[in-house]
């Protein structure tokens, strides 16, 4: 399973999945790293793994993912050999010219349990909220925003004392936990 990964921050998940195909807990290969970010921190660990990196341009739009781009993307991924795309901290808004190009094969990781909280900073808007719990979901993608099929979530209890930042610490440990067991269950593979 040749899986290529989308990220534009620090690439924690990405590890976690590389730390699953090294423990042999995931039979796969990550092929492809993008990034629209050119400082992002996931293309350091990716290049120091070995792993081939490609720069995603996306013409001077802050959030915009423009179509050509999206092409560019699809085209990257399919000369990679890439059968599985991971959004792993990639914040743009994904749509039909990379869709189309993996049908059913887009997963997103979300710091929410959606649908609550979609967006940004959901960890965030839980503690502005008040809620008692929160947590992370990987989803397959679809048009919308953090919307498309659940796969797996983990639930994470809201502390009174807690700040967004150390809720959001306490649900990466449960997203790093829950990407290679998604991947695992949709397809089906495993060591
Ligand atoms: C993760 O918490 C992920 O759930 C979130 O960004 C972080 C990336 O961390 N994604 C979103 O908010 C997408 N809407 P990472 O770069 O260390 O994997």
């Amino acid at each position: 399973m040749r899986i290529g990964i989308l990220g534009s921050g620090s690439g924690s998940n990405m590890q976690a999945i590389l730390d699953a195909i090294e423990d042999a807990s995931l039979d796969a290969e990550i092929a492809l790293v993008l990034s629209d970010n050119p400082n992002a921190f996931i293309l350091e660990r990716a290049r120091t793994n070995g792993i081939p990196t490609a720069l995603i341009d996306c013409r001077g739009f802050k959030s915009k993912y423009p179509d050509e781009a999206q092409r560019e993307t699809a085209a990257a991924l399919k000369a990679a050999g890439v059968e599985l795309v991971c959004l792993a901290g990639f914040m743009r808004l994904v749509r039909k010219p990379l869709l189309d190009a993996f049908p059913d094969r887009i997963l997103n990781i979300h710091p929410s349990l959606l649908p609550a909280y979609p967006g940004l900073m959901a960890w965030q808007q839980a503690v502005e909220d008040g809620a008692s719990e929160s947590g992370c979901t990987v989803h397959q993608v679809d048009s919308g925003m953090d919307t498309g099929p659940i796969i797996i979530q983990a639930k994470v209890p809201v502390l009174p004392d807690d700040t967004a930042e150390t809720l959001h610490a306490r649900i990466q440990i449960e997203e790093h936990r829950i990407y290679p067991e998604a991947i695992r269950i949709v397809t089906g593979v495993t060591s």
